[in-house]
């Protein structure tokens, strides 16, 4: 702190502190963000960071790049580094994020790290100063995801989650029809995700030279290394993330939150139930199972796994035999919509056909995902999938993560955010995180 700033707080200390105004460290505080964030003009290419240089951090980067510059990489794994800055070869190269985060010239990051690692990289990168774009699932936790919240309201950093369905004309069409009518009364929802890979059991093998296998599990207990819980694979254990139910249900259930008009609230109940055991040693994440969920407004949703191409050689992804791939099917008094990714279909073409002559609602309109998220850098509006609406949805994937390990039906409060009369499902609203990459290491 220099010694303006601290005089300043002195004065501020000794005449505010009787009158009890706010404290003099907590205006610093704001000064001190305002101050962090760089402004940006409309002309002005953004300076980008990549934080997680895996496959998808990469090709979110890479669209990035078209409007911004990519200025810095980092990456516990020397070989994914060395791949980042093949695309971005001026990029400066780093392996702490904490260490990128001062450079005082990024406008902005992209979180490409595992769901384990979402969370923490994202508050320090809004309390740096910095706007976000997360990928999906936003958190691993519900209490993750509302401290997140209060960080990016507090700091009015720009947070879009990516939920990139959002921004695809076929899911907007979709959610567009069903919260205007279309079907009449929305009864029920179907999100269908492919089921998981149901491996093991795994054998250790030797930490690979190039990775930091200690800071790669962050707040997860340490565990010998084994290659099936690190790059990519990591999202089929519970420990890092909650199988496909979190990985594609942050994608489905995103989208049936915004058809049902539910996406900054949630279910009021939740039953789950496992329809395959893991096995012993192998993949811990359910990868066969089926959620209910129950909303205030009546709506019933069932969130399944489906299995695609079937061993019986059923062609699944033929809507009109009565089974449905992986997306979400809106059913009402009038008819049903199926949408996903490339594909929409109703049980009367005409459904999607009509324009809609008398609109109620309108949805947010965004036909890049990126591009959305670099405008609102600049305007400091709210992007299409911002930081609760990214919350919100994975919540939805956390609740049936959580009702498929106890097995039994929860009542939810949406408000509140906690589970009604329930302290064993209370106590898995936050896990137990491994010092030193708990909260404080982005205080
Ligand atoms: N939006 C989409 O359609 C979509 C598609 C694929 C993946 N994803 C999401 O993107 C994320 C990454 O997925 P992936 O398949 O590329 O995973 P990955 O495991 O291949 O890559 C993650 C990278 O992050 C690095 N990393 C881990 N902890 C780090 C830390 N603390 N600091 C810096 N780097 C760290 C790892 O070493 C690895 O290189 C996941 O959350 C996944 O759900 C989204």
């Amino acid at each position: 702190m220099n010694t303006a700033l601290n005089r300043r707080s002195f004065l501020r200390t000794s005449s505010l502190a009787a009158a009890g105004a706010v404290p003099a460290w907590f205006l610093d505080y704001r000064e001190s963000m305002a101050a962090n964030r760089i402004s940006l003009s409309p002309n002005d290419r953004p300076a980008l960071a990549l934080i997680g240089c895996g496959g998808q951090g990469r090709g979110v980067a890479n669209r990035a790049s078209k409007s911004a510059e990519i200025v810095a990489v980092c990456d516990l794994d020397e070989r994914r580094l060395g791949e980042a800055l093949k695309s971005f070869p001026k990029a400066q190269r780093f392996s702490d994020f904490r260490k990128l985060l001062q450079r005082n010239d990024i406008h902005g990051i992209i979180n490409g790290t595992p769901d384990h690692w979402h969370t923490l990289i994202n508050i320090a990168a809004l309390k740096a100063g910095k706007d976000v774009y997360s990928e999906k699932p936003l958190t691993l936790t519900l209490d993750e995801g509302k401290r997140l919240v209060r960080v990016a309201e507090e700091t009015k950093g720009v947070l879009q989650t990516g939920s990139q369905q959002r921004s695809d004309e076929r899911f907007h069409l979709a959610c567009e029809l069903v919260r205007n009518g279309r079907l009449g009364k929305l009864t029920d929802v179907l999100v269908n995700l492919p089921s998981g890979p149901r491996g093991g059991p795994f054998a250790k093998a030797p930490v690979p030279p190039e990775l930091n296998w200690d800071v790669w599990q962050g707040q997860v207990a340490l565990t010998d290394y084994v290659p099936e819980r690190c790059h990519g694979s990591f999202r089929y254990w519970w420990d890092y993330s909650g199988g496909t139910m979190t990985d594609w249900g942050a994608h489905h259930n995103d989208i049936a939150l915004w058809g049902i008009g539910q996406e900054r609230s949630g279910p009021v109940s939740v039953e789950a139930k496992p329809r395959i055991d893991m096995i012993p040693g192998g993949y811990t994440a359910y990868s066969e199972y089926e959620v209910h969920y129950v909303f205030a407004n009546g709506v019933k949703q069932t969130t399944q796994s489906v299995v695609e191409n079937g061993p019986d050689g059923r062609d699944l992804k033929k809507p009109e035999q009565g089974h449905f791939p992986h997306g979400v099917k809106f059913t009402g008094t009038l008819g049903w919509i199926f949408v996903t990714r490339g594909r929409i279909e109703a049980s009367d073409p005409e459904l999607l056909t009509m324009p809609i002559l008398t609109r109620s609602q309108r949805l947010y309109v965004s036909r890049n995902h990126m591009e959305n998220f670099i405008e609102c850098m600049r305007t400091r509006k709210a992007p299409i999938c911002d930081a609760e609406i990214g919350h919100r949805s994975v919540s939805v994937c956390h609740l049936g993560v959580i009702a498929l390990r106890l097995k039994r039906k929860l009542r939810w409060d949406p408000v509140a955010e906690q589970f009604l009369d329930d302290p064993e499902a209370n106590a898995m609203l936050s896990r137990k995180m491994r010092k030193p990459y708990d909260y404080s290491l982005v205080i």
